[in-house]
């Protein structure tokens, strides 16, 4: 099933996530909803607090990027309760997009390498070292279990220019052809 993807300014985009246990009531539906939802709204990455759910669990699938960044290929990963370790490895700065964010792409820095632990969906045990883009897929999605969104890390500057682009996307006046949901702020 096709879920709406909650946008930039809803409530539960600011959470930080709670673990998800094997007993997480369909959690096997769950995931391919994220990956159905994810594929059509053409996205690489989705977390589960950007369909509404506040819980550790990411979704992603990097090889429709794989022409441009070959590391890419083939890597569909779910990642339940994933833990980053930053290792060496230079700031990169690249532009990036969100699917809670639509229209909008940044230059964001971020590390070039990772360590990686996570669970499968079966809660199998995986540790890897994970660079390049995969690695910014990753970084991008594990910052959603933290209640964070890419542009946090622009500066005020930045922000304080796309502050119009911001709005029409808290308040929903976005054109994208997946569904999305929003949560109108309050008017005095
Ligand atoms: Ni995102």
């Amino acid at each position: 099933m096709n879920l709406p993807v909650y946008l930039y300014g809803h409530p539960v985009l600011r959470e930080v996530a709670d673990d998800v246990t094997p007993d997480y009531p369909g959690l096997k539906t769950l995931i391919a909803d994220m990956f159905e939802t994810m594929y059509t709204s053409e996205g690489v990455g989705l977390a589960a607090p950007q369909i509404g759910k506040s819980i550790r669990l990411v979704v992603i699938d990097a090889d429709p990027v794989a022409e441009s960044f070959p590391d890419c290929a083939g890597k569909k990963m779910v990642l339940i309760n994933p833990e980053i370790d930053v290792l060496d490895g230079d700031n990169v700065n690249r532009a990036e997009g969100c699917l809670s964010l639509p229209g909008l792409s940044e230059d964001v820095k971020r590390v070039e390498n990772i360590r990686l632990n996570w669970l499968d969906e079966n809660f199998e045990e995986h540790e890897e070292i994970i660079t390049g883009f995969l690695a910014r897929i990753v970084q991008h999605e594990c910052d959603h279990l933290e209640g964070m969104v890419y542009i946090d890390h622009i500066s005020t500057i930045r922000k304080q220019m796309i502050r119009r682009k911001l709005l029409n996307i808290v308040e929903g006046r976005v054109s994208c052809d997946y569904p999305v949901r929003y949560a109108p702020r309050k008017r005095k």
